[in-house]
């Protein structure tokens, strides 16, 4: 009977699918992530590992778990934490979850854009401790979305979704920087193409939506951040190397940005102490997909991926080396 490795409870829509099949399925059963000890002792003989982004997936792992290990499924887009070609050297299938986490992480994104905007971060914390005392005309000044410009870095699905909101929804200005251009895109949003470094100095907002790459990490650094308006707010829901976060706590602290909204960190679970401090700076706990429709659809789609692997198929979701 095959054996499937699950390094964490993931919902119950995708392991009631794993257990109508076959499969023997183990599922670690701490509400942390595995530790690298544990996480090389439970692969051992296994056919498949459902894994999470906390789990660094490399050729140890893989030799540990030995020549049988069919697939890793990644319960997540990103797959950073996935030595993909250590796995397709060993004839391993690697896949992700794209498409169903789309939408919340894009929500999301809008949450955080909004929140900084209108302060409310800040405006919710004054008003619990029970410092309002009445209207005031120019208690929490916040700016308007409407006419102002939005920069996606990096157009995949989700900067696409993130766009879409910010044209129709918000009335913004789109400008966006990808790998390619994308004419399409172009028209129907109005949309500018521009540089990295264009982007960072004309936006009003920069959300970034790339994944982690050797070519991504510390994307937005000191200089990069030293051409953003002092008007302006980043927002992070990719992947927390992308910002040097260091860089971004003294960037906010000499006031060079107005605001950023984090939802991934640098060294997680570790957040810079400086951020965590600023009534400016809106921190999530990489909760973007943490919606009850993305989380069942990501645990049905990992279990989907590995029944096709066990069953002879080739995935629907593989991953690419991007590296
Ligand atoms: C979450 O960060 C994901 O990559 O799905």
């Amino acid at each position: 009977m095959p054996k499937i490795f699950v390094t964490r409870k993931i919902p119950d829509a995708g392991l009631d699918l794993l257990k109508l099949k076959n499969f023997k399925v183990v599922v670690y059963p701490k509400l942390q992530p595995i530790s690298r000890r544990e996480l090389l002792k439970n692969v051992q003989g296994t056919d498949a590992i459902l894994s999470l982004l906390t789990d660094k997936i490399d050729e140890e792992v893989l030799a540990a778990a030995g020549s049988q290990l069919k697939i890793v499924s990644n319960f997540a887009v990103g797959y950073d934490n996935i030595d993909v070609s250590a796995a397709q050297k060993r004839g391993v299938f690697v896949t992700n979850t794209p498409g169903v986490l789309t939408q919340a992480v894009a929500e999301h994104t809008f949450a955080l854009m909004m929140a900084l905007a209108r302060r409310i971060g800040a405006a919710d914390r004054f008003t619990k401790s029970g410092k309002y005392r009445g209207w005031d005309p120019e208690l929490f000044i916040g700016s308007e979305l409407n006419g102002k410009t939005l920069g996606i870095v990096g157009l995949g699905r989700i900067g696409a979704e993130v766009a879409r909101r910010a044209f129709f929804g918000m009335g913004m200005k789109i400008f966006y920087y990808d790998v390619k251009r994308d004419l399409n895109f172009e028209k129907e949003y109005h949309a500018q193409f521009l540089s990295i470094d264009e982007i960072l100095k004309n936006s009003d907002f920069v959300s970034i939506h790339v994944p982690l790459l050797p070519q991504t990490h510390h994307l937005i650094n000191k200089e990069k951040l030293k051409l953003m308006k002092p008007t302006a707010f980043l927002i992070n829901t990719a992947r927390g190397p992308i910002i040097d976060e260091a860089a971004l706590a003294a960037a906010m602290r000499s006031k060079q940005i107005a605001g950023a909204a984090l939802d991934v960190f640098e060294h997680e679970p570790k957040i810079s102490s400086a951020l965590k401090k600023m009534d400016n700076v809106i921190l999530t706990p990489h909760i973007a997909s943490a919606t009850k429709e993305a989380r069942d659809n990501m645990a049905r789609l990992a279990a989907t991926s590995i029944i096709e692997a066990l069953e002879g198929k080739i995935p629907q979701y593989l991953v690419s080396n991007t590296k």
